[in-house]
């Protein structure tokens, strides 16, 4: 026999059922989308990869280490999209929808690359829901996109979650946190891993991106970008929080969190669930008021988030929650001897243009198989068909709660049971 193929490796399969809770988790989320006035965006599985590294960052792990990169067959450099933003910025630019007192906002659910080490709630090839919201300035932005967040996860049943909130400030701010951080590991070069040292000149900040111990330890009291606030960022920052306040959303302010992507501004901020181990981060977003124009297209504010499907179930999991059942209960019609089974076949289809699920047997089974199977297929009703029902023209059907029988008309019966299956 030839070799049987897998998925490549940090891929995975999803199989019914747990299709279900991925379905259930989606819908969720647009429904709770389309409550905040979002809109669903479809952009390209792939971009030109210069797009990532310009919105991004080259010096991220996420652009200098985890990108698929390829060239097309008319040698064109591109990339496997490993986020959302860059490429809604992109279409957002390209589509000249930047208007002076317009908001734009968008949402998507979309698989994203990156090339990491496979583990538990980290995958090559992963998903996230996001939204992005164009346009919007002020902190009540901010507040509305984070109680979005926090209402995807309520709707799915995870409260039991944290919420840690940054400023990063701003290109009037940043230079001075710059300098002072620059300063503090100069102090401490020699001590710090060697992607670190080479962080200090090219992108300081991306220190805080360090897995290593000893770098975190050193990095302990390195100047916070809090410390350094101007004051148009403070006065952002001080409104968010009493906002959040306001809408009893809890926080926790974590003055390390730097996000690993390059195009923040002002606020961030992370979701938290420690049930998940190492890959504890559940969602990640905040605002990125240079990105726009640093892609080409007017200055515009944006800000949004995204969170990975995958360990948002993880989480229900850990949880105990359980996703509703995706199929409708519906009918099984059991259809006995060839001529029967023949106008089982059609019955069957007469019920679902009804609006009905409908079963039926494929393997020309005994009676008792086909009812144990419509039970098994958690079926309302079984709809019996044999010689006596077709000679007399009278289905019977039972209802597999009560185990009540009658003798329905057979054309009468797809509108008996739409009757009582279509809410
Ligand atoms: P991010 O923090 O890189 O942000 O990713 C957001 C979430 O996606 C993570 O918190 C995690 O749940 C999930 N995720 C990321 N990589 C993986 C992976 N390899 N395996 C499993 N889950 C993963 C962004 O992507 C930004 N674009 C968010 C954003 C939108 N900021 C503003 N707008």
């Amino acid at each position: 026999m030839p070799q049987a193929f897998q998925v490549p490796r940090g891929t995975q399969d999803v199989l019914p059922p747990t299709s279900t809770a991925w379905q259930h988790a989606e819908a969720s989320f647009r429904e709770v989308c389309h409550r905040y006035g979002y809109e669903e965006i479809r952009t390209p599985v792939f971009e030109e990869a210069a797009l990532f590294a310009r919105g991004i960052g080259d010096v991220t792990d996420i652009v200098s280490k985890e990108m698929y990169v390829f060239e097309d067959r008319g040698g064109r450099h591109l990339a496997l999209r490993p986020e959302g933003t860059a490429g809604v910025v992109r279409a957002f630019i390209q589509h000249g929808l930047a208007a002076p007192k317009a908001v734009w906002k968008v949402y998507y659910i979309i698989s994203i690359f990156r090339y990491e080490r496979p583990q538990a709630g980290r995958y090559r090839q992963s998903h996230q829901v996001g939204v992005e919201c164009f346009g919007a300035p002020g902190p009540d932005a901010d507040a509305e996109v984070i109680a979005l967040n926090m209402a995807w996860y309520d709707s799915l049943g995870i409260s039991d979650h944290g919420l840690t909130l940054n400023s990063l400030g701003c290109p009037v701010c940043r230079p001075s946190h710059r300098e002072a951080l620059q300063s503090a590991l100069r102090a401490v070069a020699p001590q710090l891993c060697e992607t670190c040292q080479g962080r200090i000149d090219r992108n300081p900040l991306r220190v805080f991106d360090c897995k290593s111990p000893e770098c975190k330890a050193l990095l302990a009291g390195a100047p916070s970008t809090l410390d350094h606030l101007c004051p148009g960022c403070q006065a952002h920052f001080d409104t968010l929080r009493t906002t959040l306040e306001a809408l009893e959303l809890p926080y926790e302010i974590d003055p390390r969190l730097v996000r690993g992507l390059d195009y923040y501004t002002r606020t961030a901020w992370e979701v938290k669930f420690t049930g998940l181990g190492a890959q504890d981060a559940l969602c990640g977003g905040g605002r990125y008021d240079g990105l726009v124009e640093g892609l080409g297209g007017h200055p515009t504010p944006g800000i949004g988030f995204a969170a990975g499907i995958e360990r948002a179930l993880l989480t229900l999991a850990e949880l105990g929650i359980e996703a509703p059942g995706a199929l409708p209960r519906g009918v099984f019609v059991a259809g006995l001897g060839d001529k029967a089974r023949g106008r089982a076949l059609l019955l069957a289809e007469g019920i679902r243009r009804a609006g009905v699920r409908a079963e039926t047997d494929y393997f020309e089974r005994g009676l008792g198989a086909q009812l144990r199977l419509a039970d098994r297929l958690a079926a309302r009703y079984a709809v019996i068909l044999g010689d006596d029902e077709l000679a007399s023209g009278q289905a019977t059907v039972r209802d597999l709660e009560s185990g009540v029988q009658e003798a329905v008309a057979l054309d009468a019966v797809p509108e008996w049971l739409r009757a009582r299956c279509v809410a």
